[in-house]
């Protein structure tokens, strides 16, 4: 995978797609339902036009049918709301290369959830998982100075034994719903990842590596122009570590988001990253950002825009969306239930907010299976390499609500383990399930998963999901692991503008009391406790929901409804956190 994208030298394929819906996989399988050949020419990833007279084809895409990239399927075109299934994308493009040897990728920012990708008549790839990205070699005997013939196959059926499984209480919306660019990096001694971060160890040693693209030799330069500073490392199998220390510099936080330009070279090779150098770490029940105690005034969200009930993809819909949490008063945003658009994260270096990023290991996974495992951990590996470099990001979280098993034990840590060998500068975690039981007052999380993460998190939902808002008022929460503590959801439902009295379900008045019972219940919370990412910031579809008058297809835990308009509860959160702000 190649990282840092908008500092490559890149060509967008974005923009209008056209489409061919295929519910019954006839472009994939033929009529025997066998893999079609490479070169069938029935297949959807061949020429469309017709070879001669007599040659009727059965396929084709038109400009009538065409699809905006990025973006889900799903929003637009009332046909597809709830449409899961295969559909065809084909994009023609000319292509003029750059001068000199080069070697050219087709990059994707993300595609839900398989991708089959195809250049004129010839299979590129194939990648599941639909939230990290990916890309391909184009081999240079394929790219054509005119029509290219770009087709991708986009399946986003949902299936046991994938991650998400079959249940999600979100839309499973389709599409190549991020970014596509060519990228072309330089035959020689390209950069293809690295990894410029502070050691958690100390407060102002950078330590990481920069990886080449199968190169011996060469040596690369790191360069933090504004801190005067330009060091030089070896590469040894296409591998340079890196380590040096910092001369006085502002280190990132909520309140002082700085970034340096850090600007990575080889001899024939640069990218440039804005990095906001920073420590974050846990000592006993302590969770220390630079060394010192931070509350997390969190929200957790969807990568959705409320108003039109659509994937978000953008920088626009990441301010929205972040703008909205900072008018709350927060200082950290959980992005649920899988990595969002790398826009966000971007975005949140420069907003200052902490980030909890997610792998969507929900719910009832396949634990038992080493392929499901497999599946999981490359979802992983592409998050952590995509973000290692981002400041806001101090949690990789390997799943939510995932249920007691040894079996699920076992997965997950093999989880939390594979991230911390990738990124020993980061925190794991994971939203624990707490069991309500409404008599007893005193509620421990003891979930056995609690001894492998660096962060006690778990979801609770007293007061929605089992008994009334004041059964807050005598509830005791504890913990056995001696580690940070940290509320990852609690929420209520109510619908939009729907008013009544505080005790009436569904209303904004019982969702403001939900929290104001919450809010005063967290004032009573053991030492250890470290913050909370409400449930949510704003409505957003799920299939699961499906009350006609109160939900109608979404769940509205929102703080923020579907137009965009603030619930009465938004405000109480936002008096809690501002309180928490002035400490
Ligand atoms: C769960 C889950 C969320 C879900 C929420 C709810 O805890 O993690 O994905 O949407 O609860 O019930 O609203």
């Amino acid at each position: 995978m190649i990282t840092n994208i908008p500092s490559r030298h890149t060509t967008s394929l974005n923009g209008k797609w056209e489409y061919i819906v295929d519910p019954y996989e006839t472009g994939f399988y033929d009529y025997r339902y066998q893999e079609r050949k490479e070169s069938d020419k029935e297949a959807y990833w061949s020429s469309d036009r017709p070879e001669g007279m007599g040659d009727h084809k059965e396929f084709g895409y038109h400009d009538q049918y065409t699809l905006s990239v990025p973006g889900d399927w799903n929003s637009q075109d009332a046909r597809f709301l709830y449409y899961e299934g295969t559909v065809w994308y084909k994009r023609s493009f000319d292509y003029a290369k750059s001068n000199g040897a080069h070697k050219t990728l087709l990059w994707f920012g993300a595609v839900n959830y398989r991708a089959d990708v195809y250049l004129n008549g010839h299979k590129l790839g194939m990648h599941k998982g639909g939230f990290t990205p990916f890309n391909f070699v184009v081999p240079d005997s394929l790219l054509q100075a005119r029509n290219n013939y770009l087709v991708v196959r986009v399946d986003n059926k949902r299936y046991a034994d994938e991650v998400p499984t079959l249940n999600t209480d979100w839309w499973n919306y389709g599409g190549i719903t991020r970014d596509v660019q060519l990228v072309e990096l330089p035959a020689r001694e390209a950069i293809s990842d690295y990894l410029v971060q502070l050691n958690p160890a100390s407060t102002n040693e950078v330590v990481g590596w920069v990886k080449l693209d199968n190169t011996a030799g060469a040596s690369v330069t790191v360069a933090i122009p504004a801190l005067h500073v330009q060091k030089v490392f070896a590469v040894k199998d296409s591998l340079a570590k890196i380590s040096f220390v910092l001369p006085a510099f502002q280190r990132w936080s909520p309140q002082t988001p700085v970034c340096y330009t850090v600007i990575i070279s080889t001899a024939t090779d640069t990218v440039s990253e804005k990095i906001g150098f920073r420590t974050i770490a846990v000592r006993g029940e302590q969770l220390l950002l630079n060394g010192e105690p931070v509350f997390l005034r969190g929200i957790s969200m969807h990568e959705e825009v409320p108003q039109q009930g659509r994937r978000a993809y953008s920088r626009e819909d990441a301010a929205q969306l972040l703008g909205w949490a900072k008018e709350l008063g927060c200082n950290m945003v959980r992005l649920a239930h899988y990595p969002h658009d790398e826009s966000m994260v971007r975005m949140a270096d420069s907003l200052g907010l902490l980030v909890w990023s997610e792998i969507p290991v929900y719910w009832t996974i396949r634990f038992g299976s080493a392929d499901v495992l497999a599946k999981a951990k490359q979802q992983l590996n592409e998050m952590i390499t995509r973000d290692h470099n981002r400041a806001s990001v101090i949690i990789w979280s390997v799943g939510n609500e995932t249920p007691v098993s040894v079996e699920r034990t076992g997965f997950m840590r093999t989880l939390l383990e594979t991230a911390k060998a990738k990124d020993p500068t980061r925190l794991v975690s994971a939203a624990l399930e707490v069991k309500y039981n409404s008599e007893k007052q005193l509620r421990s999380i003891d979930d056995p998963l609690g001894e492998y993460v660096d962060i006690v998190a778990f979801n609770e939902y007293l007061g929605w999901y089992g008994g009334t808002p004041d059964n807050c008022r005598g509830a005791q929460w504890s913990t056995i692991y001696h580690k940070p503590l940290f509320i990852s959801e609690t929420g209520a439902e109510a619908l939009g503008g729907y008013h009544a009295d505080s005790s009436t379900v569904w209303s904004e008045e019982y969702q403001e009391w939900f929290y104001k019972e919450q809010v005063a219940m967290l004032k009573k919370m053991p030492a250890q406790f470290v913050g909370i990412s409400p449930w949510i910031l704003a409505d957003f579809r799920s299939p699961r929901r499906n009350n006609p008058v109160y939900q109608e297809g979404w769940n509205n835990k929102g703080l923020i409804d579907h137009r965009g308009r603030k619930k009465k509860a938004f405000f109480v959160l936002q008096a809690y956190y501002n309180q928490k702000k002035q400490g």
